[in-house]
């Protein structure tokens, strides 16, 4: 049995874990993945920041700890944690109490939650529609080759989360204009411009996220972490989702055809695509000793729960390495499980089916240029990164 005190020769390099790992980020676009060449659940790393951590890799494992109270984002001593890379953003913790963390969680939840119920995607689906067939339309006046990435698949999602946020349709184009740069790093634009949405929703309430939370008294600071949270949770992951669903479709051309002969199947498609390209989830502590799979995970111990290789557990998904459109049941989790669930999952969904269905229809021919199959291929999922930019031609 290992435990957190246990030695540095007990524990792998995460680097050298993350070789395996890598495989299905590297083959996303690929007729073969790639699962881990070793079985084991859970086990010890070392960080690329140099600390001891957990890497929890087992798919009923790592289900079973996203649904574990004694596991979460807080550390009782912030500045003598293990950490993962070193990188604020990607490391930081919710607080040194634990519930205070969740208190906070919490509130994010109930603050978000109603603005992605199935109801409000059904009225945003024409709305997304339409703007997915004017994307197309000026990829057709242009003319082949275009950058999937920054003329379809990344506007399509910023005008959507706009919609979200409350932006104006005369506002939309200025409201998708601050959130690129958003995107780009550059937060003040976004938070400026959130001030101002805010203004004008307590003169004129609305249904929209920002008018809902101008009615609970938040204040325009903390109305703008929520945007912000929103376009750095909710805009990456969808448009690279787009990205490589759409790189798979032209790998795999007989189910394609299927799917243009039977639009229904494009639903389980899609949970196939999501399966396949895996997702991150951020770092967490264990608040107590937690055994599982014959190890001990000790109280304050760093523990990555990693989504993607879970995707491909082979104890939980029948020849995990094969891209079944058919797949069902299907219990991937590339949306994170349990009171973690992704918030903005609805309508990622509901994105995903619109742009699939849009270029299946329109464009069906579309595939990459070399050069873009060789920008999939450089991992860069590992760090929430994208490739720069997706070259198709149709
Ligand atoms: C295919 C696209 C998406 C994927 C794969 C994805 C994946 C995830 C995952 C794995 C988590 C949990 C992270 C963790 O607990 O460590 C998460 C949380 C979250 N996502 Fe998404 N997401 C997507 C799209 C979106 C969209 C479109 C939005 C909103 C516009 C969104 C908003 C959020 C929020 C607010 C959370 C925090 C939930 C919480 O802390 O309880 N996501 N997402």
């Amino acid at each position: 049995m290992t435990t957190s005190t246990g030695t540095e020769t007990g524990a792998e390099s995460l680097a050298g874990v993350l070789l395996a790992a890598d495989e299905p980020f590297a083959h996303r676009a690929c007729p073969h993945l790639a699962p881990p060449r070793d079985p084991s659940p859970v086990r010890r790393v070392r960080t690329p920041a140099g600390d001891q951590a957990w890497l929890v890799t087992g798919h009923a494992e790592v289900r079973e700890l996203l649904r574990d109270e004694r596991i979460g984002r807080s550390h009782p001593d912030p500045g003598n944690r293990a950490r993962y890379a070193g990188n604020p953003g990607y490391d930081q913790v919710t607080s040194d109490q634990h519930q205070v963390a969740d208190a906070l969680h919490q509130g994010l939840r109930d603050a978000l939650k109603p603005q992605f119920a199935a109801r409000r995607m059904q009225q945003m689906r024409p709305g997304v529609e339409a703007v997915a067939a004017e994307l197309i339309d000026q990829l057709v006046a242009a003319g082949p080759p275009a950058d999937l990435h920054a003329d379809f698949s990344a506007p399509l999602v910023l005008t959507a989360i706009a919609d979200v946020l409350g932006a104006p349709e005369a506002e939309r184009a200025r409201c998708v204009e601050v959130m690129s740069r958003g995107v780009a790093g550059e937060v003040a634009p976004l938070l400026g411009y959130v001030g101002e949405l805010s203004a004008a929703k307590r003169a004129n309430p609305d249904d929209s996220l920002i008018s809902r939370l101008c009615a609970t008294g938040a204040p325009d600071e903390q109305i703008g972490q929520i945007a912000m949270v929103l376009q750095f949770a909710g805009f990456g992951a969808t448009v690279k989702q787009i990205d490589y669903g759409l790189l798979l479709l032209a790998r795999h051309e007989a189910d394609r055809e299927l799917l243009r002969r039977e639009p229904t199947r494009l639903v389980w498609a899609m949970e196939e695509m999501l399966r396949v390209a895996g997702s991150l989830s951020l770092p967490r502590y264990a608040r107590a000793d937690i055994e599982i799979a014959g190890e001990t995970i000790r109280a304050d111990d760093l523990v990555l729960l990693d989504l993607t290789l879970a995707n491909l557990d082979g104890r939980s998904f029948d020849e995990p390495s094969r891209f079944d459109i058919g797949r069902a049941p299907n219990r991937h989790l590339t949306f994170g499980h349990g009171v973690w669930t992704c918030l903005g999952a609805p309508l990622a969904r509901m994105l995903l089916t619109t742009a699939f269905g849009a270029i299946l229809d329109r464009l069906p021919g579309l595939r990459p240029t070399l050069d873009a199959e060789l920008a999939t291929g450089d991992g860069a999922a590992l760090s929430g990164g994208l490739p720069e930019r997706i070259d198709v031609s149709w």
